[in-house]
């Protein structure tokens, strides 16, 4: 079996609400290996430069307060097809879209504030595992 690799955070609203346990076992029962976790809080800095893609959007001000507003989970996790599976896992960004016994479908208070992320692409989640993770926080 070939296995990818992708990376998630626990949002800032969910982590306050006391969800992570609780995303982190759907996560587990999903089948994904979690290779890294932590639990830490992004600069006004370092939120910008995660979400940087987003820059020109109009939401990119609100995103980057947010993403720093509270501590996160962040993992870096592992599993066949991983990017898209999680993705399907997580459910669409706006929580009122989001398929039933998704991630975001339970946890996610508004499109804005949608409890997980999940990278889009296995070279995005390279990027975003090696922003988080130095190789010694790493097993797998
Ligand atoms: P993520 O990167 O966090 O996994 O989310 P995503 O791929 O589903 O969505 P993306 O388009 O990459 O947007 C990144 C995050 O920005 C916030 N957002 N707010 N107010 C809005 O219209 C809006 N649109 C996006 C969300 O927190 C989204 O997850
Ligand atoms: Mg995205």
């Amino acid at each position: 079996m070939t296995t990818n690799k992708t990376f998630t955070m626990i949002k800032p609203e969910a982590v306050a609400a006391g969800h992570s346990g609780k995303i982190i076992d759907m996560i587990i029962a999903a089948g994904f290996k979690i290779n890294g976790m932590k639990l830490t809080q992004l600069s006004k800095e370092r939120a910008g430069a995660f979400y940087e893609v987003h820059k020109e959007r109009p939401f990119y001000g609100e995103l980057v307060a947010y993403m720093s507003s509270g501590p996160i989970v962040a993992m870096a996790l592992e599993k066949e097809n991983a990017v898209a599976d999680f993705r399907k896992l997580i459910g669409a960004t706006d929580p009122s879209e989001a398929a039933d016994g998704t991630i975001r479908k339970k946890f996610a208070k508004s499109k804005a504030e949608n409890a997980v992320h999940g990278s889009d692409s296995d070279e995005n989640a390279a990027i975003e595992i090696a922003f988080h993770f130095a190789a010694g926080e790493l097993v797998g």
